[in-house]
C-alpha cells in the first residue's frame, strides 16, 4: 500500500499535489512518501515480530536519500551498507553503528578501517582473501573486527538473471562445501571474531520457496559451526523479497508469510537474526514524475516523449523491468503507445505496445515503484542532470536532493597542452 492517490481529480503524494511539486522543481523529479516509508518499515517490523530482537538493516543501495535514510533511522530501521560512502550516509542520518552491517565482494583496505574505527556491527565477509585483508587492518588499528561469511546456497532464486546472487556460478559468498574452512582459517587470524552467518540470493524475488531452500542450508551451516566450536550471535539473512510492480507482474509472498517461515526455519537456530530489506522499504513510496514532452507518430503505436530517459530511471533498459505508468491528470480516455525518452539509444524506452492513460504533450505522468534502485542507480549521460528528489510528509514537502548538473559539479580547466586553437 502507498499513499499516491488521485485527489481532485489528479494524482497527490499524501497531499500534496504532483502538480504543485511539478511547477515548482520542474521535472524530472523523484518524489517520496514519508508515511509509505514508514508504512512498510513497521509492515516489516510486525511482521518479524515472532523473533526476538531482530535487527533490520535497510540497503542502503536501494536509496541513499539522507532524508529517507533518516526517516528509516527514526523507525529504528539499521543499515545494510556496501561501501564507504552509504557507511557515512547512514551514520550521518541516524543510524548507529549497532545497527550496520557491511557487505560486499570487494571491500578495499580503506574502507575496512574506517567502518572498523567506526565500531559497525559486523563484516560480512565473502572469501578468505578478504579475511586476510580485515585481519591485517585490524591488527594495525589494534581492533577486533567482528565478522560473518556470506554462503552461497547454490539456489536458483527464479529472478532476472543480472539480481541473482545465489547461484555456484554467481561471484558472491563462500560454497558450503568449502564454508567451515574458510572459518577455521578467518579464526586462525588475528583481528577478527567470527560471530555470524549471511546469506542473500537475489532481489525481486516472488517466491518463498528458494529462500526457505537457502535458509534451511544456512541453520544446517550454523549447526555445524557450533559444533565445531564457534560462538555465533548473528545469522543475517538478507534482502530480497519482491515487491508489486502492477497488473499482470508476478505477486510476491506478503510480509507476514515471510516472516512466518523465517520464524518456522529458524526455530530452533537460537540466534539474534538480521535483515537487509531494500525495495520492500522504498520501492513502492517513490515515483518517478515526469512530463510529456511530445507525442510522435509511430509504424503500430504514438511513441510518447518523456522527460524522463534511461539515465534517470535505468530499470526498464538494465532488465527489462516493468513499471506502472499513468497520467497524473486522468481524463478516462486510454491509448495503446510506445513510452520512451530523450536519450539517444533504442534501449531507452519504458514501455512497448502498453495500454495505458492517454497522455499529451505537455501533460505530467508518473513512473511507480520508482523508490528503490532509481535515483539511486540513475547518472548523467547525455549531459543530462541528475534528477531532484523530493520528500512528501502529510501537507509538507522538500527538495532533499538539488538537480545536479555534473559537468558543473565536476569542471576542471581543459589541460593546457590540449591545443584548442586549431
Ligand atoms: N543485501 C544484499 C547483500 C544485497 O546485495 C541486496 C541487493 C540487498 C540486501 C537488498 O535487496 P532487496 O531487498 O532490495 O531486493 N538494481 C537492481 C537490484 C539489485 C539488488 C542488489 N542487491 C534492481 O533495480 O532491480
Amino acid at each position: 500500500m502507498d499513499y499516491f492517490n488521485l485527489k481532485d481529480g489528479a494524482l497527490a503524494c499524501e497531499q500534496v499535489a504532483l502538480e504543485t511539486i511539478a511547477e515548482e522543481v520542474g521535472t524530472p523529479v523523484y518524489v517520496y512518501s514519508a508515511a509509505t516509508l514508514r508504512r512498510h518499515a513497521r509492515v516489516m517490523k510486525e511482521a518479524l515480530a515472532a523473533l526476538d530482537d531482530p535487527l533490520i538493516a535497510f540497503a542502503v543501495k536501494a536509496n541513499p536519500n539522507p532524508a529517507v535514510l533518516a526517516t528509516l533511522a527514526r523507525e529504528g530501521l539499521g543499515g545494510d551498507i556496501v561501501s564507504i560512502g552509504e557507511y557515512r550516509r547512514a551514520r550521518e542520518a541516524g543510524m548507529p553503528p549497532s545497527s550496520i552491517l557491511f557487505s560486499g565482494v570487494g571491500k578495499d583496505a580503506d574502507e575496512m578501517a574506517e567502518a572498523l574505527a567506526g565500531d559497525v556491527l559486523q563484516f560480512n565477509m565473502e572469501s578468505v582473501e578478504e579475511a586476510r585483508m580485515l585481519s591485517a587492518v585490524a591488527v594495525a588499528a589494534g581492533r577486533t573486527a567482528r565478522a560473518a561469511f556470506r554462503l552461497n546456497p547454490d539456489v536458483d532464486a527464479g529472478t532476472h538473471a543480472k539480481i541473482t546472487t545465489g547461484n555456484a556460478d554467481n561471484k558472491f559468498g563462500i560454497p558450503a562445501a568449502q564454508a567451515i574452512e574458510a572459518f577455521r582459517a578467518a579464526r586462525d587470524l588475528p583481528g577478527i571474531e567470527m560471530t555470524g552467518v549471511t546469506v542473500h540470493i537475489g532481489s525481486q524475488l516472488t517466491r518463498l520457496d528458494p529462500l526457505e531452500k537457502a535458509f534451511v542450508r544456512l541453520g544446517e551451516l550454523v549447526a555445524a559451526l557450533r559444533g565445531d566450536g564457534f560462538d555465533l550471535k548473528l545469522a543475517d539473512l538478507g534482502g530480497g523479497l519482491g515487491v508489486p510492480y502492477g497488473p499482470g507482474q508476478p505477486e510476491p509472498p506478503s510480509p507476514e508469510a515471510y516472516g512466518a517461515m523465517v520464524a518456522r526455519v529458524t526455530r530452533d537456530w537460537n540466534i539474534r537474526l538480521a535483515f537487509e530489506p531494500g525495495r520492500l522499504i522504498s520501492g513502492n513510496a517513490g515515483v518517478l514524475l515526469s512530463r510529456v514532452v511530445r507525442v510522435k507518430p509511430g509504424e503500430h503505436h504514438p511513441w510518447v516523449i518523456v522527460d524522463a530517459a534511461m539515465n534517470d530511471l535505468m530499470r526498464p533498459a538494465l532488465y527489462d523491468a516493468y513499471h506502472h505508468v499513468e497520467a497524473v491528470r486522468p481524463s478516462g480516455a486510454r491509448e495503446t503507445i510506445n513510452l520512451v525518452g530523450p536519450v539517444c539509444e533504442s534501449g531507452d524506452t519504458f514501455a512497448t505496445a502498453r495500454e495505458t492513460d492517454r497522455m499529451a504533450p505537455g501533460e505530467l505522468m508518473i513512473f511507480r515503484t520508482a523508490g528503490a534502485y532509481g535515483a539511486a542507480m540513475s547518472s548523467g549521460y547525455n549531459s543530462r542532470p541528475l534528477t531532484p528528489e523530493v520528500l512528501v510528509d502529510g501537507d509538507k514537502w522538500a527538495l532533499v536532493r538539488r538537480r545536479i548538473d555534473l559537468a558543473e559539479a565536476s569542471a576542471m580547466p581543459v589541460p593546457g597542452w590540449i591545443d584548442q586553437t586549431s
